[in-house]
């Protein structure tokens, strides 16, 4: 007889480029699947009530919070973390315009920026200040050096770091 617990589900998620199978609770949120699953710590966890954005990964291209996204939804998909960023250890511009611009003191809110900056930079290459505050708003930097931040993504945009 099975032991198994019956909400128990295998997942098949590709993440970063490698397609992983994991069986795992249906509850199990997409955050804790790429944290403890995967050992995938770049994705932070800030706030666990979709508040903060520490959390921010690409679904299939879109950014979402995924400690509001559980680990059967995203089944079948692509999910990028910040670790997907670069590649053969290459800075993207917009990583290494965060290094130039000092646009981070704790690195906390780090991951959720760059991903979030990311899909905005994917859609409006060239963004505006006001732009990047409007795609940024989801994302909380608790040591508050927005200034910075907004500045290296416009940065990024024009291609300078
Ligand atoms: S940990 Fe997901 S939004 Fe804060
Ligand atoms: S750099 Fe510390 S939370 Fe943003």
């Amino acid at each position: 007889m099975s032991t198994t617990p019956v909400t128990d589900k295998v997942v098949r998620i590709a993440v970063n480029g490698t397609t992983y199978e994991r069986e795992v609770p249906a509850r199990r949120l997409l955050v804790h699947f790429l944290r403890d699953d995967l050992s995938l710590t770049g994705t932070h966890v800030g706030c666990d009530t979709g508040s903060c954005g520490a959390c921010t990964v690409h679904l299939n291209g879109v950014p979402v919070k995924s400690c509001a996204v559980l680990a059967v939804q995203a089944d079948g998909a692509a999910v990028t973390t910040v670790e997907g960023l670069a590649v053969d250890d290459e800075l993207t511009p917009l990583q290494q315009a965060f290094s130039d611009h000092h646009a981070l003191q704790c690195g906390y809110c780090t991951p959720g920026m760059l991903m979030s900056a990311t899909a905005l930079l994917a859609e409006n290459p060239r963004p505006t200040a006001d732009e990047v505050k409007v795609a940024l708003q989801g994302n909380i930097c608790r040591c508050t050096g927005y200034w910075n931040i907004v500045e290296a993504v416009v940065a990024a945009g024009k291609g300078e770091s």
